[in-house]
């Protein structure tokens, strides 16, 4: 038996060896370690056996059974080489890593910064937790005024400064101005200031934290022309070249006189109506407001302490937000998806 089980076992190597295919090595496996295999064949004469042999053809039978089955699961046409050889298929395209980017509102910042850059504006930041008398009583609105009120202004518990008032959240971003000018002193100022600002709102058009970004230039000669051709380079360089802007009359107490800026809208391209005649339901009119303007109010310069009969600005003050949100082919109709953090809407940017 001890002879018989060696052959068995030369002979299946050798017929696992020439194998050329999986079912060729399936046979094989029938053949030898089947329930009605060889192997079983051999056992069934075991009861003959004297008890000692039983130990050691036993031992030879398993090491023999254990030998072809190495042989079977090692060979080229193994189902389990095959499953290793699918996971490592070099022809398989590989597994795209997530790569992640800047947030849209901080690719806006930059890009509105780069704008005013190419300009001659000097990007600055001023503290967005701030005092009244920069956010407010050095802008020419007295204490008790009622355009205060505008600004939904968050107050800070802290006592309050005999000369600089309470503290508060920078409600806008002209408060850069005052600090602008105090620092630069003696003009030419020309600053954009891209700050945070907070106001008691929140709909679809308003968060109680949003962003603005602020210009100013002050020196002799300034006139409303320069405001408007400042506001032509950013709306074409900005929104694009289509996109036209026009100055409409407002008021505020630091500048005078006052506007709000308009610029076409990118959906009926200006004309209010859509190729189908239909309305647009964007815009009123054909114009998107995007923000306050004006020439620096001569008591804001006096604030400061510059010249105003020998020098004048113009001022500007608008939503980072809303205008990325006005932008040619971007068609963000809520201003709070920009902050719910949800990856599937911010990968699109
Ligand atoms: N600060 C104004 C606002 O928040 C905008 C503005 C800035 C207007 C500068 C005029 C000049 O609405």
């Amino acid at each position: 038996m001890h002879q018989q089980l060696q052959n068995l076992k030369n002979e299946a190597l050798a017929l696992i060896m020439q194998a050329e295919n999986p079912q060729e090595l399936e046979d094989i496996r029938i053949r030898y370690l089947g329930k009605k295999g060889r192997l079983n064949e051999i056992a069934s004469a075991f009861g003959n056996l004297a008890s000692d042999e039983k130990i050691t053809i036993g031992r030879q039978f398993n090491n023999v059974k254990d030998a072809i089955s190495d042989a079977l699961n090692s060979s080229k046409f193994s189902s389990a080489n095959t499953q290793v050889a699918i996971i490592v298929d070099p022809t398989l395209p590989g597994i795209q890593p997530q790569v992640g980017h800047l947030h849209p509102v901080t690719q806006a910042i930059s890009e509105i910064s780069s704008v005013f850059e190419k300009i001659g504006f000097t990007r600055v930041r001023y503290p967005e937790v701030e005092w009244d008398w920069y956010a407010f009583t050095a802008l020419n609105m007295s204490q008790d005024h009622p355009a205060r009120d505008d600004w939904e202004t968050f107050f800070i518990d802290t006592p309050e400064d005999p000369k600089l008032g309470k503290m508060i959240l920078t409600p806008h971003t002209s408060n850069g101005q005052v600090r602008e000018m105090l620092r630069i002193k003696k003009p030419p100022v020309r600053m954009v200031n891209i700050a945070k600002c907070y106001r008691r709102q929140s709909d679809v058009s308003h968060v109680p934290m949003f962003h603005q970004f602020e210009g100013l230039v002050v020196d002799e000669n300034i006139t409303i022309v320069h405001l408007k051709g400042t506001i032509d380079h950013f709306v074409k360089n900005f929104f694009g070249p289509n996109r036209k802007s026009r100055l409409r009359p407002y008021h505020f107490q630091f500048t005078e006189p006052s506007f709000e800026i308009d610029v076409t809208c990118d959906i009926c391209d200006g004309t209010a109506f859509l190729p189908d005649k239909s309305p647009c339901r964007l815009c009123k009119e054909g114009w998107l407001e995007l923000g306050g303007a004006g020439m620096v109010h001569p008591e804001v310069l006096k604030a400061v302490k510059i010249d105003s009969q020998k020098y004048t600005g113009f001022a500007f003050g608008w939503g980072v937000e809303r205008s990325y949100m006005m932008k040619s082919g971007i068609k963000v109709d809520d201003i709070r998806l920009l902050y719910g953090n949800d990856i599937r809407f911010l990968n699109q940017f």
